[in-house]
C-alpha cells in the first residue's frame, strides 16, 4: 500500500504480544487494508482504520496475527472476508433515492425499455441493482416498473389488488451486494416506519403498495412496512462482490449501480464499471449515482435528459428519447 500509514491508537498490553511491536499492529492492519483495496475495492483511509481498529480492540497482537494470515490466505469469496467487508461499508439507502432520475428513468427509459421489451418474440425485463444494500432501491425500482407496466398496458390490476403481469411477460429486479446482513434485511423486507429511515424521500402515493406489519414483542409493538406479495415475487438477492463479473447472472435491461463504488480507487471504479457493461443487453441503459463519475468511456455512450446522465451500449435503440451529450 502506498501513501497511507494507519496510526493505531492501541497500546499493547499483554507479554504474550511482546514478539509484535506496535508497528507490527499497524503493520498487519495496513496488510489487510491491500488487500481489502485489491479484492474489493476499498481504498484505505482513516476512516477504515478507525473501523479496523475497533474491529480489533479486544485483540490481542498475536490473535490478531492470527486472523490476518487467515484471512490473507482465504479466497476472497470466503464469508470471513464478507462479513469483515460489509463491517467497514456504508450501508445508507432509502425508498426512492434520487427523485430526479427516477423520475427521469420511470417517465422516459422505462416506457423505451418496456416498448423493446413488448418486441420480442417472449417478452421480458431483467434489471440489476449493483450494491443494492438493504433492498430500497431494489423494491423502489420494482414499483417504478410495474406502474410503468400497468401505463403502457403490459400489467393489470393495480396497487391493492395486486399487478400482474400479461401473459407471456417475465420481470426479474435482482440485487447484488458483498453485504450478507444487508442482503438478508433484503430479503426479510420488513422496513420501520420509526424515525425518517427508510421511508424518508418516499411520497404518499406508494404508500398503499406495502403491507403494514405490526410486531410485538415482549417489550414493544413496532409498525414496518413491507412491499406487496406481488413486488416481492419479481426481485432476488445474492451476494455477489462487484470487482468480480458477474456473468454469470446473465444479461440485464438496466442496471444501477448507485453510491456503491464511493470507497473505490479509480483502477477499482473502471473495473467494477467494465463488469457492469459486460452484463449490459446491446439496448440496455446504466444508471450511476449522482456523484460517481464513468470511468470507461469506450464501453457506452453518455446519454443526458432532464439533467439526468445515463448509459447505454447501443445509441440508434433511444434515439428520440433524448440528446446525447458531447
Ligand atoms: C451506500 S450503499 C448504496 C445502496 C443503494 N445503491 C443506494 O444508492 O441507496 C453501498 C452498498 O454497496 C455495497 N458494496 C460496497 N463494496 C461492494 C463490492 N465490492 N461489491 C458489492 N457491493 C459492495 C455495500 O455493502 C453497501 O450496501
Amino acid at each position: 500500500m502506498k501513501n497511507f500509514h494507519i496510526t493505531s491508537p492501541i497500546q499493547e498490553t499483554t507479554s504474550s504480544s511482546s514478539e509484535y511491536s506496535s508497528s507490527g499492529r499497524e503493520g498487519l492492519i495496513n496488510q489487510l487494508c491491500d488487500h481489502l483495496n485489491s479484492r474489493f475495492g476499498i481504498s484505505p483511509n482513516q476512516q477504515m482504520a478507525s473501523k479496523l481498529n475497533r474491529i480489533f480492540i479486544d485483540m490481542e497482537l498475536v490473535e490478531i496475527h492470527r486472523r490476518v494470515i487467515e484471512l490473507t490466505s482465504l479466497s476472497t469469496n470466503h464469508p470471513s472476508w464478507l462479513e469483515l467487508v460489509a463491517k467497514l461499508t456504508v450501508h445508507e439507502t432509502y425508498f426512492f433515492r434520487d427523485e430526479p432520475q427516477l423520475g427521469m428513468l420511470r417517465d422516459n427509459l422505462l416506457p423505451t425499455l418496456i416498448d423493446q421489451a413488448a418486441g420480442k418474440a417472449s417478452p421480458h425485463l431483467r434489471i440489476l441493482s449493483a450494491g443494492c444494500s438493504s433492498g430500497e432501491e431494489v423494491y423502489s425500482i420494482a414499483m417504478l416498473v410495474l406502474d410503468a407496466m400497468l401505463e403502457a398496458g403490459y400489467a393489470y390490476g393495480n396497487e391493492l389488488s395486486g399487478v400482474s403481469l400479461m401473459p407471456g411477460w417475465q420481470l426479474e429486479i435482482l440485487g447484488v451486494d458483498v453485504s450478507a446482513d444487508a442482503l438478508q434485511l433484503a430479503r426479510n423486507a420488513c422496513y420501520t416506519k420509526e424515525g425518517l429511515g427508510s421511508f424518508r424521500n418516499m411520497s404518499l402515493q406508494w404508500q398503499r403498495w406495502f403491507d403494514d406489519i405490526d410486531s410485538t414483542s415482549n417489550e414493544s409493538s413496532q409498525i414496518y412496512r413491507r412491499p406487496k406479495d406481488f413486488i416481492r415475487r419479481i426481485t432476488r438477492f445474492e451476494q455477489h462482490n462487484l470487482l468480480q463479473t458477474g456473468i454469470r447472472f446473465g444479461l440485464f435491461d438496466l442496471v444501477l449501480c448507485r453510491n456503491t463504488m464511493i470507497y473505490f480507487n479509480d483502477k477499482n471504479k473502471r473495473i467494477a464499471q467494465n463488469h457492469l457493461f459486460d452484463v449490459l443487453n446491446a439496448s440496455g441503459i446504466v444508471l450511476l449515482g449522482a456523484t460517481d463519475p464513468l470511468l470507461c468511456p469506450d464501453r457506452c455512450e453518455r446519454y443526458r435528459s432532464r439533467g439526468v446522465a445515463y448509459y447505454s451500449q447501443n445509441r440508434s435503440n433511444l434515439s428520440g428519447v433524448t440528446t446525447k451529450t458531447a
